[in-house]
């Protein structure tokens, strides 16, 4: 008979209940707990838990995931024949051993695409990638992953669709298509559209329009991924609100799928800028190279501090809060639209300290637990 030490028990639970809630631990995902999700988007390295430090401060706050990259169609699905499911099955496992709500992101989406599907040129072959894309990914997944991405950014700044490639072979009933397919490999799951600049007046009759199309021929819609790329001055509450409210009036949830606030200077906001111009290593469009200054890192913790104000005030209508990262030294915003920059857009330092930004939105909270 094997004899089991105590000791080591005791030690193997407490490592493997790390991720457990634990009501007396002060977190993003326990003070909201009542409210929605407080999720966080995932690198492959924190998919494969490579960094400790990273992976106990991402089961300490958060209680919802998506897969940064991993999921889209150039990693899951690299050749016709022939899917890669490795580091999805791998961040599916992360959310299953944590308890955690998993995001799939995403099934249909104009970039990162493998490019064996930039080549499909005709409606057949495309109808059947599709089938054949859906189908699989989400049978696999099935009663795993709790909502999906279904389409991800079909919409012009105009609201008119965007010329993708699955427009240009299928014409506008792919988007109905998808959500229908989805919907029969899985017929729980929540299946979502996701965009930016949701806040934007036309756009927003765009997703008003799209939603409404899609249930009118008999699709599954169950929510709108507002994706929530911010600047410190806009969009304004008022137009975020008018989103929040006009979105959950056509009878969906509303979910802010990946939440940043960048501190940089836009060289599209430049009067005048020449956007083919070459901003690399120009120190202006680079401010804060080293440290962020305490009044900017003020300024970032009231915009925080009064979105989530607002959350807090629809949070009948919100399922999910979800950063686009867990700290500032992994943000797409230090390579984007300049490569190369310092950003601070997240809750989390690089050194994975909490910020100014986290206090606020953690203070709205303090006594009402
Ligand atoms: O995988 C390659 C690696 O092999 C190579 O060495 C390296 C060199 O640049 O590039 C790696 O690919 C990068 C990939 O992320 C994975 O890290 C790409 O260059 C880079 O462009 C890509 O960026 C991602 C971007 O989507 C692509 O469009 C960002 O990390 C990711 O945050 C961003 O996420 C999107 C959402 O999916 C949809 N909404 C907008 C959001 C921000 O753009």
């Amino acid at each position: 008979m094997k004899i089991i030490n105590p000791y080591l028990l005791a030690i193997t639970t407490l490592l493997l209940v790390n991720c457990s809630p634990k009501k007396e631990v002060t977190s993003l995902k326990n003070s909201y707990k009542d409210d929605f999700y407080i999720g966080t988007a995932l690198s492959a390295s924190q998919i494969e838990e490579k960094n400790a430090a990273e992976d106990s401060l991402i089961c300490k706050e958060f209680n919802a995931i998506t897969a940064e990259n991993i999921m889209k169609s150039m990693f899951v699905h690299p050749q016709k024949d022939k899917y890669d499911f490795t580091l999805a099955d791998k961040f599916v496992a992360f959310g299953e051993k944590n308890k955690m709500f998993i995001h799939g992101h995403t099934l249909i989406w104009h970039s990162q695409l493998a490019p064996w599907m930039e080549k499909i040129k005709d409606s057949t072959e495309m109808k059947a990638f599709m089938k054949d894309h859906i189908t699989t990914i989400v049978s696999k997944y099935k009663g795993k992953i709790n909502s999906w991405d279904v389409v991800n950014e079909a919409l012009n700044e105009d609201g008119t669709l965007r010329k993708s490639v699955f427009l240009n072979t299928l014409g506008e009933s792919y988007l109905v298509d998808a959500f229908k397919l989805a919907a029969a490999a899985d017929p729980k799951v929540d299946l979502y559209y996701n965009d930016y600049n949701l806040e934007e007046p036309a756009k927003r009759e765009g997703v008003i329009r799209l939603v409404k199309k899609i249930k009118a021929a008999g699709g599954k819609i169950d929510g709108v991924g507002s994706q929530g790329h911010w600047k410190l001055d806009s969009p304004s509450l008022e137009e975020i609100e008018k989103s929040i409210l006009a979105y959950s009036a056509l009878g969906v949830k509303v979910a802010f799928t990946e939440l940043d606030i960048t501190v940089l200077p836009n060289p599209w906001d430049l009067k005048g800028a020449d956007v083919n111009q070459n901003f690399e290593g120009n120190p202006k469009m680079n401010p804060y190279p080293e440290t962020l200054p305490d009044s900017v890192q003020t300024k970032l913790a009231q915009r925080y501090a009064d979105i989530f104000k607002l959350f807090l005030k629809h949070k009948e209508k919100i399922s999910r809060v979800t950063f686009w990262g867990v700290h500032d030294g992994q943000s797409w915003l230090n390579d984007w639209p300049i490569k190369g920059r310092t950003n601070y857009p997240l809750l989390f330092d690089t050194k994975l300290q909490p910020k100014k930004a986290y206090n606020s939105v953690m203070q709205l909270k303090e006594g009402k637990e």
